[in-house]
């Protein structure tokens, strides 16, 4: 959800006015993912590098966190979305811990959407907290596969991710889903957050509609072209 900052910057208004306004586009990408039949969505909220932020603003995202829990759980309840969390929740407050933990409960059997929130979220540290538990777990060396570990990382049981959007125009991976996004597509618009709408939403899965994954192969047209010569 990258430019909160920016686009508030851009009307002269603090960074959390940003992240207000992203977190209402929040709702309404929710909304739109369950209109276009996305089952799994990650937003990356959070991040473990995140803490650098001065207090307030850290405070501020905090306290919108919670306030969306609030105000939206039992609508988003009603709408079938399950929400999930990646990351850590032992620094936040014991008071939102449990608000989180609650919302995941009352969530569970939801189908509709899987809305995977990643918040103090890290991919390195996602990775060496599965290295830890592989180790402790004292699996054999020749037993740690692709799955293995997939199944070691706070995402076990979601599907790695198709596409990854990123707003704002930044050109990198910012510790985002490092081991599940190895074959992800990418789509990267200039546009801020609180500004990526629906119609913005729907051009970015129409572009992903038309990409030709490959995953280290050939594509399917070049393959079958090498059939008719046979
Ligand atoms: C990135 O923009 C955005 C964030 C670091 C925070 C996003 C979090 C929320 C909107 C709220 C809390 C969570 C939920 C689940 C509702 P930026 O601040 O890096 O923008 P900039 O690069 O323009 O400064």
């Amino acid at each position: 959800m990258d430019g909160n900052g920016r686009w508030a910057l851009a009307r002269g208004l603090p960074r959390l006015a940003g992240h207000r306004a992203g977190t209402e586009n929040l709702r309404r990408i929710i909304t739109a993912s369950v209109e276009f039949g996305v089952k799994y969505l990650t937003i990356y909220a959070f991040s473990t590098e995140n803490w650098g932020r001065p207090r307030e603003e850290v405070d501020g995202l905090m306290h919108i966190l919670e306030n969306v829990i609030d105000k939206e759980l039992a609508e988003l309840n009603k709408e079938g979305v399950q929400l999930r969390h990646i990351g850590h929740l032992e620094r936040l407050a014991p008071a939102l811990q449990k608000k989180v933990q609650y919302a995941i409960e009352l969530t569970k059997n939801n189908s509709r959407l899987v809305l995977n929130v990643a918040f103090n979220y890290g991919g390195r540290d996602e990775i060496i907290c599965a290295i830890q538990r592989i180790v402790r777990d004292g699996i054999r060396p020749e037993a740690v596969t692709d799955k293995l570990v997939g199944d070691y990382l706070f995402t076990a049981g979601v599907p790695d991710p198709d596409l990854i959007i990123r707003t704002s125009g930044e050109l990198r991976v910012s510790n985002f889903l490092i081991w599940q996004g190895a074959y992800s597509e990418w789509y990267v618009t200039p546009i801020y957050w609180p500004d990526f709408n629906k119609d913005e939403y729907r051009k970015a899965l129409d572009t992903y509609a038309r990409r030709d994954r490959r995953y280290g192969g050939l594509s399917q047209s070049v393959e079958d072209d090498s059939h008719h010569a046979d």
